[in-house]
């Protein structure tokens, strides 16, 4: 069987791109995938995700920024591609494309849906023009603390406004309700610092709360 997924290789420098992960981030984010997807398989445990629930949830409130039927969207950090299956249960089939920096995680995905549009690799590693999609989305994806201060979350932010025609949806994890000493590698952020980041990139930002207890999504338009 073929399977669709086509694999980028980081570069041998320190960076695989001047705005990449470092080399050990990158490799810590794939060793953790690969033991998950081992213990728990195809599911939302492999993701870190508790429930099926919380994951779907996640996807309600970011397809929520307008997503139709028949738009392009890219997928950042798209784990098993479920994303795009969820779509397709609301109705709403996209132009899909998937990326995700975990070789086994993809390997696994592209077994369960050859003709799915996945590449292996981080944003940075991809030279896409600008406005190259309808929508860019991102969920959890960035909810691994990389112990930079929230750099490289806003770099791809950033970054992911510029790829998108029609706008961007992406969550975090919210600080106020997390405990510092529970999180276990990963980081959360607080609400009001991220919007106003992402208020130095477009005025037209949407602050989306209230799906679940401890994450919050935000919203920007072109
Ligand atoms: C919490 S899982 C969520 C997967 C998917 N978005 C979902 O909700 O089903 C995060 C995914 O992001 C991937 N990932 C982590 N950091 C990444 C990065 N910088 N670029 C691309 N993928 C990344 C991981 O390999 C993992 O599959």
């Amino acid at each position: 069987m073929s399977i669709n997924v086509k694999m980028q290789l980081p570069g041998l420098g320190v960076t695989s791109k001047d705005s990449g992960l470092m080399r050990v981030q990158r490799q810590g984010l794939e060793a953790r995938h690969r033991d998950s997807l081992a213990r728990f398989g195809y599911s939302p445990e492999a993701l870190f995700w508790s429930t099926r629930g919380v994951q779907k949830a996640r996807f309600k409130a970011l397809a929520g920024i307008g997503v139709t039927r028949g738009d392009s969207l890219l997928d950042v950090g798209c784990g098993f591609g479920d994303l795009d299956s969820w779509l397709c249960s609301q109705k709403k089939t996209v132009q899909y494309t998937g990326i995700d920096i975990s070789p086994d995680i993809l390997n696994r995905a592209g077994e369960m849906t050859p003709d799915r549009n996945l590449q292996c690799g981080e944003l940075f590693d991809f030279q896409w023009a600008d406005s190259s999609f309808d929508w860019v989305l991102l969920s959890g994806t960035l909810n691994w603390n990389l112990y930079d201060h929230g750099d490289y979350a806003r770099r791809s932010i950033t970054r992911m406004f510029a790829l998108a025609r029609k706008g961007v949806a992406f969550n975090l994890l919210d600080e106020r309700f997390l405990n510092p000493l529970y999180l276990e590698g990963l980081v959360a952020y607080d609400v009001q610092t991220m919007l106003a980041f992402c208020k130095t990139v477009t005025t037209n930002c949407e602050l989306i709360e209230g799906y679940l207890d401890n994450d919050f999504t935000i919203f920007m338009k072109k």
